[in-house]
């Protein structure tokens, strides 16, 4: 082989390790979108179109409230959907809604992270003459008219159940006077589900002077988390009586702590555990009796959304709220329930 030929062909692998080098280090160096969106483009100018910003795919009731939406809202149903997941970040929200105002889509639908700080996109929604509807979680009360209307779960209502049901038990053990140490998990700090379910449960609990909540504490709304906040509860306080865990998700991080700690859960347990949502895995857990008592949240407000939309195009009136209906579940009824439950 002559100096010329040796020398191209070293050229040539040259550029071959280059490329392979600039391929495997654009594949490694990809970054996760802050903002999960699914943007499609319309083809029927007739179609609704809808702009929906999702809080996040932090919990099965989550992914489960998202396709319920997906499937009301279909192109089948006379809809196109721009659908944004915000991975718990309110300003990943803001940056969505804006999105879907230039876009000038016709209605937005969004469950917001938190209860605050949505005054100024919601104003420029309001300004562009787009419907805002909030679904699942609500804004402050004061920022009321910057949406049209809700669709959700009464998350006091159901924090008020979890207490009732509290104080029923106890009574029906013939406890009622017993002392109890309770610790609750909550959600994410100022979401509605939070809020509402706290204020719920404290609003029975300070009716009984024997009830001492112990700590209070954040999980998330996250397996992760509420087992590494239960571990931390269970150091600090080794006579846990219940544990109030405003998630299926939190509940099953928190019993595998409690399980680590080798105590035992439920009807034959040391420890009462009260949950919220009623996904399939957990009522199979009130079932079994490690689960005492699962407080449902609906996540199915596809429909109810699609509905309220329908009606604005007829021009029709709409409420302000609209509930989903809501049961409680302990394994006193949750046989009749665990077969149609989907999610
Ligand atoms: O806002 C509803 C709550 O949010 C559900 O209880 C929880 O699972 C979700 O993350």
């Amino acid at each position: 082989m002559n100096k010329d030929r040796i020398i191209g062909a070293l050229l040539l692998l040259l550029i071959a390790v280059a490329m392979i080098f600039l391929t495997i280090s654009g594949a490694f160096g990809k970054k996760e979108p802050m903002v999960e969106e699914i943007k499609e483009e319309q083809e029927d100018e007739n179609l609704i179109v809808v702009g929906f910003s999702q809080v996040g795919s932090e919990s099965i009731w989550r992914t489960t409230h998202t396709r319920s939406l997906q499937e009301a809202l279909s192109k089948e149903n006379g809809f196109f959907l721009q659908y944004s997941n915000a991975r718990q970040k309110q300003e990943n929200q803001i940056k969505a809604i804006r999105g879907f105002i230039s876009q000038r889509v016709d209605y937005i639908v969004f469950s917001p992270a938190t209860e605050d700080g949505w005054e100024t996109v919601l104003t420029e929604a309001k300004d562009a003459g787009i419907p805002v509807i909030l679904v699942d979680r609500k804004i402050a009360e004061s920022e009321s008219d910057l949406y049209t209307t809700w669709v959700g779960s009464d998350m006091t209502a159901e924090g008020l159940r979890a207490g009732q049901w509290l104080a029923y038990e106890q009574a029906r053990r013939g406890r009622a006077e017993a002392e109890l140490n309770i610790v609750v998990l909550k959600g994410t700090i100022d979401s509605t589900s939070e809020r509402g379910r706290t204020a719920g449960f404290e609003q029975i609990a300070k009716k009984h002077d024997n009830w001492h909540i112990l700590c209070s504490e954040s999980g998330d709304f996250t397996t992760s988390k509420g087992k590494e906040v239960m571990a931390q509860l269970l150091k600090r306080y080794p006579d846990i009586d219940v544990v109030v865990s405003q998630n299926d998700e939190m509940t099953f991080g928190a019993m595998e702590a409690i399980r680590e700690a080798g105590l035992a859960t439920g009807i034959h347990g040391r420890i009462t555990i009260i949950s919220f949502d009623s996904v399939k895995e957990a009522l199979e857990l009130v079932e079994e009796g490690s689960i005492n008592c699962d407080v449902e949240c609906n996540p199915l407000q596809g429909e109810l959304v699609a509905e309220v939309i329908r009606k604005l195009e007829r021009g029709e009136k709409v409420e302000k709220e609209y509930f989903v209906e809501e049961k409680v579940f302990t394994r006193a009824n949750v046989k009749d329930y665990l077969d149609e439950r989907l999610y």
